[in-house]
């Protein structure tokens, strides 16, 4: 159910699915072998200012690495999509990256940022509407793996482009990939395009470290989960008695992150057992890592072609531009 509320001027969608709806995908995922939570668990309010930090560190090159691409190529990238322009992106966060995209595009037509995390979203959009005047901003709270309705901006634009950087999409196994993909074709419409961030395979041990810092960020990340699903559902959890890890998969060429059982103990979710044995594991994300030729593979299965990639003078993180293949 959609609920438009004026929130100090702001235009806020409010389509966050309700924790009821989402107790049952909770517990199937908690029920699999090995245990699994959804990554949208990571991104409450203290998760979201987390991950901020955790794109400071020295170890976490992926923000960095964008960011530099987005600045030295965001001329080009603004050519291609185009005066008037509608921009809606997905997983926005702070919104950070978005700045570099409107300070070049030319008479964008509105800005939608759509986010699972209302606060960080907010906060967001306040600052882009404040720094951005005669910028339409109209944010979307919602989970973008489920239907949600997007805002009809006032002033009609040209195209539509979604933008989705921080290689989000390496958080979603292929098939819910390609329906992500999927979704953001429909959304970009015949005439509109993509602008996507993917982190490129690279050395293992430069990927490990980036999900497991020294200073014990992303450890902290990781466990709040445990917070976050204790307050909404009432887990029951002891984040201390979970030890994150961050593990290479090179068969699915991904780094997966682990919260590993220190000891035997249970939770109980709607009055559903749930019980760890010493050593067992419960994952709460995936983050794949592609070449150019799979990524651009893996996009032409949801119908986008490549027009344009970008990469930093290492290869470690790719931004590219995806039309629809029928153009
Ligand atoms: C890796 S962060 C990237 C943030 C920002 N785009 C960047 O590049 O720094 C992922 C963002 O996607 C959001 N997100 C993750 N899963 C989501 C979902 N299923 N629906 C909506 N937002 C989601 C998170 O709340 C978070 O803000």
């Amino acid at each position: 159910m959609t609920d438009c509320t004026q929130n100090a001027a702001l235009p806020l969608r409010d389509q966050h699915p309700a924790p009821s709806a989402l107790t049952e995908q909770l517990i199937a995922g908690l029920s699999e072998d090995p245990k699994r939570v959804s990554s949208l668990y990571l991104y409450d309010e203290r998760g979201s200012r987390l991950f901020e930090r955790i794109c400071t560190l020295p170890e976490y090159y992926l923000t960095r690495t964008e960011i530099a691409i987005l600045d030295a190529h965001g001329d080009d990238i603004a050519a291609r999509i185009g005066p008037d322009a509608l921009l809606v992106e997905f997983g926005s966060g702070a919104s950070l990256k978005t700045r570099l995209l409107l300070d070049r595009l030319v008479r964008p037509c509105a800005y939608v940022p759509v986010d699972i995390a209302r606060a960080a979203l907010l906060e967001a959009a306040r600052s882009i509407t404040r720094d951005y005047p005669g910028l339409e901003v109209l944010p979307v709270c919602a989970d973008f793996m489920r239907p949600f309705d997007l805002p009809e901006p006032r002033r009609p634009a040209q195209r539509s482009v979604v933008f989705f950087p921080g290689s989000t999409i390496g958080n979603f196994d292929e098939p819910d990939a390609i329906a992500l993909l999927e979704r953001m074709r429909q959304v970009a419409g015949t005439g509109g395009g993509l602008v996507i961030g993917t982190d490129l395979v690279k050395d293992v041990s430069l990927l490990k470290q980036a999900y497991d810092d020294a200073a014990g960020v992303t450890a902290e990340f990781n466990r709040n989960v445990l917070l976050r699903l204790n307050r909404e559902f009432g887990a029951g959890f002891v984040p201390e008695a979970f030890r994150h890890e961050a593990v290479w998969s090179d068969a699915h060429s991904r780094i997966e992150m682990h919260l590993v059982s220190l000891r035997k103990q249970s939770v109980e979710i709607d009055g559903t057992r749930i019980a760890f044995l010493p050593g067992e594991r419960l994952v709460t994300e995936h983050c794949h890592k592609y070449t150019l030729a799979g990524f651009a593979a893996l996009a032409a299965v949801a119908g986008w072609r490549v027009d344009r990639a970008w990469t930093d003078p290492r290869g470690w993180f790719g931004v590219q531009y995806l039309e629809p293949a029928s153009v």
